[in-house]
């Protein structure tokens, strides 16, 4: 159903966010109808423009996203329906962020549309630079915009980065709490809104079969990649100060981890699901000197290939220093001290400029207790594996033994597949649509509550405390790997091996 009456505005709207992810989902939302009559959007940045232009220049912005998207997108180029029904809907306001001027005119321009359409209801989006989601915060508060009277909702909804270790995810936290209620907040991870992310809760709790099984009895452990085949491309100021680990772990890695470890909630509403995943984050086990020093894993890529042709190290890459220790790759061992994990360790890697782009949690089930197999002694046996393909293809499949054709009992290693592709025929998206959806009908299942967040930053907090040390060590490992050899002895230290991304 269409979601209620309602205006976005969107702070940075003439940012990269903006142009390349909310502006192709709105279309995306329009062409399915889940936009309402009485829909509108207000972008305001500080750069001067009129409505027409801002439509104008949002219009190209469309056109080079599906042109490059290709035939994945929209194969027919844009629906100019659906484009025209939002392109009317669109308009601009100039603005400094910081400016309480701002704020009066924009709650003018509310204030007209309360008269025209008859609701005050808002979203205000914060696709700017970090620095400004306090004082947007403040000073929105400090208009009034965040009141919820007249029975209209009032709701913000925050990027990432949400700070940068946990004293400062702490302290947004407490500001924006100190101006809006928790419900009224919105803090985004992209990676909740990948369809196959979603899928991990109907896999285990739509499924009777697999959830006896998911537990230590039964599970050896558990590997999580998010490996990229991208470098840090136009960001290297940005990535300097940010790196791997705080870029991915305590975001989207804690995403998957919680997906695949949480107990079941009670039901599925935003606050049961949230509450299980905050248990779980906060159960992994806090490392201290030993494992700091053995089981975290620093790399950063060097000179190599991608896709066949030659690339530069990171050290060479535009903005980054050349005698940058910012870490581009990151291997991690974690324990989650709870009753159905204890014993079974969660294997973390994510870095840039890996063999392959490819993300997925595999979980390695424990071996059959004996091989009555003569020509197959039990190690080899083909490891029991249940791989969750994240992207790009998405999917699921299952590592098993079967015997080979023939009169020897010889066995080799197979494989069940599930693809996505076989089975739904997906429109096109960004992975933004539901999220944008969610939050216009107030559904708050996909998004972090603070105590998500913070659960996320302790978890990493002392490795960011020990990767700031002087003598902290990044390995570096070749662009086009699969990563540093410090990663496999991680494994290869516990008789174990990291799937090969190849
Ligand atoms: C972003 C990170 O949050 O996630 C990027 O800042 C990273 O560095 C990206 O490339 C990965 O997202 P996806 O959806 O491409 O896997």
């Amino acid at each position: 159903a269409p979601a209620p009456a309602s205006t976005l505005v969107i702070f940075g709207a003439n940012g990269d966010l903006t142009k390349r992810l909310l502006l192709p989902s709105l279309y995306n939302l329009t062409g399915a109808g889940l936009l309402p009559e009485g829909f509108g959007v207000i972008g305001l940045d500080h750069n001067e423009r009129d409505d027409e232009t801002y439509r104008r220049q949002l219009g190209e912005a469309m056109q080079s996203f599906v042109t490059d998207k290709g035939g994945e997108f929209a194969a027919n180029g844009i629906d100019q329906q659906a484009w025209g029904c939002l392109r009317g809907r669109l308009s601009y306001l100039t603005g400094e962020f910081e400016d309480p001027a701002t704020y009066e005119r924009l709650a003018a321009r509310i204030e007209a549309i309360r008269r025209s359409a008859g609701h005050g209801n808002c979203v205000f989006y914060l696709a700017t630079s970090p620095r400004f989601f306090g004082p947007i915060i403040e000073r929105l508060a400090e208009a009034g915009l965040m009141r919820e009277e007249r029975g209209d909702f009032r709701r913000i909804v925050v990027e990432k980065p949400f700070g940068t270790d946990l004293a400062s995810a702490r302290a947004l936290n407490a500001l924006i709490l100190g101006h809006v209620a928790e419900e009224q907040v919105f803090r985004i991870d992209h990676f909740l809104g990948k369809e196959t992310v979603q899928n991990i809760l109907a896999l285990r709790f739509a499924n009777g079969m697999f959830e006896p099984l998911w537990r230590r009895d039964h599970i050896d452990h558990v590997q999580i990649t998010a490996a990229e085949t991208v470098g840090v491309e136009t960001r290297g100021r940005f990535y300097e100060a940010t790196g791997a680990l705080r870029d991915m772990v305590p975001n989207h890695m804690m995403q998957l981890l919680a997906m695949t470890a949480m107990e079941p909630p009670n039901s599925f509403d935003a606050d049961a699901v949230r509450a299980e995943k905050a248990k779980v984050v906060q159960a992994i086990r806090t490392l201290g000197p030993a494992e700091l020093a053995r089981d975290v894993v620093r790399g950063q890529y060097a000179a190599g290939t991608s896709k066949g042709m030659p690339v530069t190290g990171y050290r060479d890459e535009p903005n980054v220093s050349p005698d940058s220790g910012t870490e581009t790759y990151v291997a991690m061992k974690l324990q989650i001290d709870n009753w159905r994990w204890a014993g079974v360790p969660f294997y973390i890697r994510t870095g840039k400029r890996m063999a392959v782009r490819r993300t997925e949690i595999a979980i390695q089930f424990k071996q059959a207790p004996f091989a009555m197999f003569r020509d197959t002694p039990v190690h080899r046996l083909t490891p029991n594996f249940m791989v969750i393909h994240i992207q790009p293809s998405e999917g699921i499949s299952l590592h098993l033994s079967a015997k080979d054709p023939g009169p020897a009992l010889k066995l080799s290693g197979v494989q069940m597949n599930f693809r996505y592709a076989d089975w739904f025929r997906a429109a096109p998206s960004t992975g933004y649509e539901t999220l944008l959806y969610d939050v216009l009908i107030g559904d708050a299942t996909l998004f972090q509550r603070a105590d998500n967040v913070e659960a996320g930053w302790s978890a990493v907090q002392p490795i960011l405390e020990a990767q700031a040390a002087p003598d902290a060590r990044v390995e570096s490992y070749a662009a086009g790997s699969e990563g540093p050899a410090g990663a496999d002895a991680l494994l290869a230290r516990d008789g174990r091996q990291w799937l090969s991304l190849l």
